[in-house]
């Protein structure tokens, strides 16, 4: 079955639970238990107009997310990211999700600019941003602080005016 993208409901903790069991999912939030997860996808989804969270639904199973978070209305701008479980990774999931999300913010969504960044050492990070049509903008030397290593982000932006990436993209169910 292709994926959809749906918003998380409670009953995809233990899936979240499942998915963050991986350290390269360490930075995307503190899901250590059932009750962490539960949490989680509360902040996800009673964030009101300043977020927008898809879950990546497989088979009826949140095997992903992909997010417009910290939304300035103001400005028509919001901070995008995404994450896959490690047992879905490499078969284009992740582009072709965040190629629908960043299509449906820049439309539908009401947005004029979404951003992004990733650690240097993340270049799978970059492939998807640039698959959903960002284009690199930058580097931020030294961001993160990772055991006792500061690394570099390269940065990202999409604008409502560039162009729409050509990407396979997903059903959105809103
Ligand atoms: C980043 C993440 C979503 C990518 O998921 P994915 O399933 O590998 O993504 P896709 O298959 O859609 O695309 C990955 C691309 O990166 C490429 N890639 C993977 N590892 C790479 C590497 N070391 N160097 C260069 N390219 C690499 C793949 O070949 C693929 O490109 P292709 O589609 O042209 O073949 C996933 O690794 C993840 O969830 N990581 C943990 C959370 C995270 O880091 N999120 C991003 C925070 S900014």
């Amino acid at each position: 079955m292709r994926p959809i993208l749906r918003s998380f409901e409670a009953a995809d903790a233990a899936a979240v639970l499942d998915a963050f069991a991986d350290p390269e999912m360490a930075r995307q939030g503190d899901v250590a238990d059932l009750e962490q997860a539960a949490a989680w996808i509360c902040a996800m989804t009673e964030g009101g107009l300043d977020r927008h969270v898809f879950a990546i639904d497989l088979d009826g199973t949140a095997v992903g997310a992909v997010g417009v978070t910290a939304i300035d209305r103001e400005n028509r701008v919001g901070w995008f990211w995404y994450w896959l479980h490690r047992a879905h990774r490499g078969c284009g999931t992740a582009s072709r999700a965040a190629a629908t999300v960043s299509n449906w913010a820049l439309s539908v969504g009401g947005l004029e600019r979404l951003e992004l960044g990733h650690r240097v050492n993340n270049p799978a990070s970059g492939v998807v941003a640039e698959a959903a049509g960002f284009v690199r903008e930058g580097v931020e030397r030294g961001k993160f602080l990772i055991a006792g290593v500061r690394v570099d982000v390269l940065t990202y932006g999409r604008l409502i005016t560039d162009p729409v990436p050509l990407t396979e993209t997903f059903k959105l169910r809103e």
